[in-house]
Parts: structure tokens; sequence; C-alpha cells
């Protein structure tokens, strides 16, 4: 795991922005798509250099990290929704090729095994961008999730949808949602990880000096063959 230590949540953005550049600019790619505040920065600074440095994602395919549960893709909430807002729609990556889990399916398990199959058949995610729940979840993986898991549905934690409520107006936020599994995820050639403000710092520490273990999900980027945690001095505040 390699620990990269920035001085502004700019900063941050700019560092994942320049891994994931090098790589898009390499040509094909897949990137796993990471929604919530983590990314913003990334994002922002990514259509800022399709704007200004000719940055093209025409060759991007884009799978998000996870959906909620019975929200149809055009709800504002959706993550399809939020990524399109935030990044996919101010850039040119094809809408044919940005993929979400359906949070609307009749079959939601059946969802689940084919967006996993989805994932293989574009040939795995080349850079996955991830943030960090103050639990240590990554996607929906709440503690105590499996560590080979696969896409899913799960339940949301309490603290997950407390911290959630407040992107909807009615503060009801669904109960399950569907996520890529830590087995699903570990099998990105990549991963990087954002984290900023110090309400990361205890999960950022728990991943980084932790033990591996399903009480803190994140810890199994241990485990990963490349992964690269981008973070501000907040988030790092706990590391010894
Ligand atoms: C989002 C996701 C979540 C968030 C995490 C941090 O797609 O899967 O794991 O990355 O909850 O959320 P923020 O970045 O809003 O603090």
């Amino acid at each position: 795991m390699q620990i990269v230590l920035c001085e502004s949540v700019d900063h941050v953005g700019a560092r994942a922005a320049d891994i994931i550049e090098a790589r898009v600019r390499q040509g094909p790619a897949v990137l796993g798509l990471a929604t919530g505040g983590s990314p913003r920065s990334t994002y922002q600074e990514l259509i800022r250099r399709h704007r200004g440095e000719q940055l093209s994602f025409s060759q991007v395919t884009g799978f998000t990290l996870d959906e909620y549960a019975g929200l149809p893709p055009e709800h504002g909430q959706s993550y399809y929704s939020t990524i399109r807002r935030e990044f996919v729609d101010h850039v040119d990556l094809p809408l044919d090729r940005l993929f979400t889990p359906q949070g609307d399916a009749p079959d939601l398990v059946a969802e689940a095994d084919r967006y996993d199959a989805a994932i293989a058949a574009a040939g795995g995610v080349d850079i996955q961008i991830l943030g960090i729940g103050a639990n240590g979840h990554i996607g929906f993986n709440e503690p105590t999730s499996s560590l080979a898991s696969r896409t899913r549905v799960k339940t949301l934690a309490g603290a997950t949808r407390a911290d959630n409520a407040r992107f909807f107006s009615d503060g009801d936020v669904p109960r399950l949602c569907l996520t890529q599994g830590l087995g699903t995820i570990r099998e990105a050639k990549l991963a990087v990880l954002l984290a900023t403000g110090e309400n990361k710092a205890a999960a950022v520490r728990a991943m980084v000096e932790g033990p591996v273990s399903a009480h803190c999900p994140a810890s199994v980027l241990q485990l990963h063959r490349r992964a690269v945690v981008i973070l501000d001095s907040g988030a790092a505040a706990q590391l010894s």
C-alpha cells in the first residue's frame, strides 16, 4: 500500500487525476467510479483537464461501485444520476459504456451476479476509485463484510444511512444497496483510495495500520497488489 500525503483537498484530487490521466492516455481503460464527497475534487480536476488539456474519455468504460436498492436510475439520488451529474455528463465518456447495478431490478440477486459478469466481460477494472466511510467501509461493504465477497445485496449500516441522509430531502435513505464486493474490488488492477478530513482519520488508521479484518473492510487493501491511498493532513492525522 502506497501512502501519498497532500496538503489540501485540491491536491488530493490533482494527484488522483494524474494517475487516472496517465492510464486513460494509454488507450482503452475501465474505471471503477465511486460517488460521494471524497472523489469530487478528482472528478472536477479530470473535467478541467478534459476541457482545457484535451484529455478524452471516449475510450473509457465506467462501472460505478454501488447503487441504492429500490431507486430507479433516473432518481436524483441514485448513484447512476450522481455520477452523471458530477462527472460523466461533463466529459466525453459514452453513456452506453457507463454501467451501474440497476437498483430497481426485479431480481436483485441476479442483478448483482450480472454486474460482476459485466465487469469481467469488460476485462476487469483498471483503476478503482474509492472513498472510505468513517466506519471503514469501502463501497457499501459495511464492517463484518466478507473479505472475499462479490457484488451483492447489502443492508446499509445505521451510521451510513445517517451520514447520507443529507442527500435526501425527506431524509429517507434506502435500507438496501447493491455493492461491488471486497473480492470484486480486490481484482481491480489498481485501487486508488481518497480520504480527506479528520472524521476519516480513525478509519484511515485502521485501514493502514490495523490488522486485516472484516471489522475494517478497507483493510483488505493491505492485500491488494497495487493500492494507492491519497490523504490530506486531516485524514492522515492518526497515522503513526
Ligand atoms: C460511494 C461509496 C462509499 C463512499 C464512502 C465515503 O460510492 O461507495 O463507500 O466512498 O461512504 O463517502 P464520502 O466520500 O461522501 O465521505
